[in-house]
């Protein structure tokens, strides 16, 4: 079953002025269509800059949606106002890259958690502070951490309050953008093994945002490509890992030896991530691509099924 549905999704931001006051559109996010399932954990990968945030923000209401439609449990919640809004972000919550950042440095760890239930429940004073214990012994802490101040925890266990306060009010889904990224790599698979037990424990849906395809391999249950603001290949993670399509996939995966075990199909990544602003023709990838065809400099390719699951937006598979 879809939990979510995006379907021809499009952000475009607008620059500030220039010092001749012209503003500049940025195509962020470029006609994504994605399905994510309950109980799964989708990851999304690619290189910095390729849209991820833009998307996962877009799945927050927290930018402006030029065009698309964003389907939660069978509503477009892009007409949610007052009551559906609330209801909405009770079901949605994200975690970010930076633990130091996202919480508020003049609350304590107490007051942070409770806030969620103080404005959107009509639980006791007692049923809050049970729900709190319960939900900081889900995360690897306790009590102990109540009276303090993010500052005086280090980076993983202000993520791991970040994560207790995302599962407060019992979400359906949550947004991981780059959630490891910020903190030590000895850190990293602890706060990783965290969230696959917490997806099963609570059947918990995540979309896992990631430049980080070791992370992804281990984490995730399926895998969309994004590059320049649209999904190039989706697959099951093995799909992807073992039989990657699209020339940008793969090489993604060259850039990562450990994840390579065919040496033979590596490709170079070469070349700049073209700027948002001045979007190629045709595909997007055909200025960095190896194999580029002179279709490629004109037509949108279409879909490809390699299986049920596996598809990939690519003109070598017509
Ligand atoms: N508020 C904004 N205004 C203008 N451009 C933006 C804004 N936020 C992000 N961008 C641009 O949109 C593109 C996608 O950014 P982002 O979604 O953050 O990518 P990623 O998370 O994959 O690194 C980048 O070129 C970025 O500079
Ligand atoms: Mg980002």
């Amino acid at each position: 079953m879809n939990i979510l549905e995006i379907k021809n999704l499009n952000v475009v931001y607008e620059t500030k002025k220039n010092a001749f006051g012209a503003t500049q559109k940025v195509y962020a996010v470029n006609g994504i269509n994605l399905e994510i399932k309950k109980g799964e954990i989708l990851a999304i990968a690619g290189e910095s800059g390729c849209g991820k945030s833009t998307l996962a923000k877009a799945l927050m209401k927290l930018v402006d949606i030029s065009s698309g439609e964003i389907i939660l449990e069978g509503t477009n919640i892009l007409n949610f106002k007052d009551k559906e809004l609330k209801d909405f972000y009770k079901k949605i919550q994200m975690i970010f890259q930076n633990p130091y950042s996202s919480l508020n440095p003049k609350m304590k760890i107490g007051q942070i958690l409770a806030e969620p239930l103080e404005i959107n429940t009509k639980l006791t004073k007692k049923e809050i502070k049970k729900h709190i214990l319960e939900t900081l012994e889900k995360v690897g802490l306790d009590e102990s951490c109540l009276n303090n101040y993010p500052h005086e925890f280090s980076g993983g266990q202000r993520q791991r309050i970040a994560i207790a306060r995302a599962l407060m009010l019992n979400p359906e889904i949550i947004l991981a953008d780059e959630p490891v990224s910020a903190l030590d790599v000895s850190i990293q698979a602890q706060i990783i093994n965290l969230l696959k037990q917490l997806k099963q424990d609570y059947n918990l849906t995540f979309l896992f945002i990631s430049h980080d395809l070791g992370v992804i391999k281990y984490l995730s249950d399926r895998v969309a490509v994004m590059y320049l603001g649209e999904i190039v290949e989706t697959g099951q993670t093995e799909e992807i890992f073992n039989d990657p399509k699209h020339p940008y996939t793969r090489a993604l995966l060259s850039a990562v030896p450990e994840l390579n075990s065919k040496t033979t199909d590596l490709i170079e990544l070469t070349g700049e991530l073209p700027s948002p602003e001045n979007l190629p023709m045709g595909c997007k990838f055909h200025t960095r691509c190896p194999f580029v065809m002179s279709v490629c400099q004109t037509d949108i390719p279409n879909s490809t099924n390699f299986s049920n699951t596996h598809k990939c937006h690519c003109h070598l598979y017509k």
